[in-house]
């Protein structure tokens, strides 16, 4: 059995007044929630205040993005151990914001991953379709050549230590939820590419999670599928009570 996650993606949103106010309201809202797996990954500035806050809590927190150098002349980044050394987790990677704004590719992402693994952060590392793709019928394709060249390029062991988010683009920020149906058979996709390349035992542990307007009122619908391991939540993780139901529906689900 596969212990569910539920992550909180705040993207470009809350300073760490807000990112305060926000644990104050949530965290007695999911008290005593252990079963599943809490994650929250504010802005770079809120880390701190976000780590503070949680302490002695069941919240993680895990931070948007790292470079993969250990130190160094690369002004405004940051990197791996910067992260592990305040406290944080957990990263996204390779979220399609990064790779549609900021340059990520398949080798970035493979790069990052690995830095964030040897520095010993968990990384949750995106792929997905847009739109125009899966129109062409290219879903699986694209899904492919992203699990290769991303986690693909993971030893076995590196492979055992991530989590993989689904998240098709054009569910992302659009109102436009994936069905049930449709988030599970790109699921069954990827976990069929993770057991042709690492083998089925480790394929059949990874756990997945599913992005792309997840809401209060359809996250039950989606966790009541096996295939979902938890979500990944942009928009609707900004609310504490709005999160604090989806990390509770999660539960209800099953
Ligand atoms: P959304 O974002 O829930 O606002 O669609 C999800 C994400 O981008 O991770």
């Amino acid at each position: 059995m596969r212990k569910k996650l539920i992550a909180a993606n705040w993207k470009m949103y809350k300073n760490p007044e807000q990112t305060k106010a926000f644990f104050h309201e949530f965290l007695p809202l999911v008290a005593g929630h252990t079963r599943d797996e809490i994650v929250v990954c504010p802005p770079y500035i809120d880390l701190c205040v976000a780590i503070e806050s949680c302490k002695g809590s069941n919240v993680a927190i895990g931070a948007q993005n790292l470079y993969w150098e250990k130190q160094g002349a690369y002004t405004g980044e940051i990197c791996p151990a910067m992260l592990l050394d305040i406290g944080c987790t957990h990263v996204i990677i390779g979220h399609s914001e990064r790779r549609q704004y900021f340059g990520d590719t398949e080798e970035t992402v493979a790069k990052k991953t690995k830095a964030a693994l040897a520095a010993g952060l968990i990384p949750i590392v995106c792929v997905g379709e847009s739109l125009a793709q899966r129109e062409a019928g290219h879903t699986e394709k694209i899904c492919h050549g992203q699990f290769t060249g991303g986690p693909g390029a993971l030893t076995p062991e590196e492979f055992s230590r991530i989590l993989i988010a689904y998240e098709p683009v054009w569910a992302i920020g659009t109102g436009k939820t994936a069905t049930p149906e449709i988030a599970a058979a790109a699921h069954r996709f990827l976990r069929q590419c993770a057991a042709e390349k690492f083998g089925a035992e480790r394929a059949s542990a990874l756990r997945i999670l599913y992005g792309g307007s997840v809401k209060p009122d359809n996250i039950e619908g989606l966790m009541a599928q096996e295939e979902l391991d938890g979500a990944l939540v942009g928009g609707a993780s900004l609310d504490a009570k709005a999160f604090a139901s989806i990390v509770n529906g999660c539960e209800s689900a099953r």
